[in-house]
């Protein structure tokens, strides 16, 4: 992960999109964008996330095999998404971009990696899904420190 990331600005196009979409009230803006407590649409996640992510990111969200270490062509290896993954220090916006536009789009310059963007794939709708069915999987502690990271990075 980056710290130049945190300056991308296609992020700000990325709240308005995902903004729209689920916050309701004041306890939906204070947890972030994803619907992860939202059982219907958690479910739904997790169809996408078999269907779209598990092949690289486990079906357990475990992660490939020795996730830190660089591949022999000098890429990444896919991280876990569980709680010993670094996905939740990342706020929603991040998270949301990286999954519709891709690594490499984010990172700029020369970077290449196997993560492809989604968003020729998969709506807005379904990219905040499966993130929120990713989120769901957390234990509470970790979500409550990441809608704190949300709060804190909030545009
Ligand atoms: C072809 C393999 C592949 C598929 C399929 C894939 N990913 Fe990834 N993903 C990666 C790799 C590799 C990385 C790390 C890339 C890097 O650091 O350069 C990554 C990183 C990420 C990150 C950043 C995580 C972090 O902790 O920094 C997110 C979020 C993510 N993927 C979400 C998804 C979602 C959601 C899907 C399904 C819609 C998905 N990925 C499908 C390979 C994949």
């Amino acid at each position: 992960m980056n710290v130049r990331w945190l300056g991308a600005a296609a992020l700000a196009g990325a709240v308005a999109v995902a903004g729209g979409l689920w916050l309701s009230g004041q306890d939906a803006r204070a947890a972030g964008l994803f619907p992860y407590r939202d059982a219907a649409a958690v479910a739904r996640g997790a169809e996408v996330y078999a269907e779209y992510c598990a092949s690289c990111h486990g079906a357990d969200l475990e992660g490939e095999p020795n996730w830190r270490d660089r591949n022999p062509d000098g890429t990444m290896p896919a991280p876990p998404h569980d709680e010993t993954g670094h996905t939740w220090h990342h706020p929603d916006v991040q998270l949301f971009a990286i999954t519709k536009q891709g690594i490499e789009a984010i990172v700029g310059g020369d970077y290449r990696s196997s993560m492809i963007g989604f968003g020729d794939v998969l709506s807005d709708t379904e990219i905040l899904e499966v993130l929120g069915y990713i989120k769901s999987t957390w234990p509470e502690e970790i979500q409550e420190r990441h809608d704190a990271l949300n709060r804190a990075t909030a545009p």
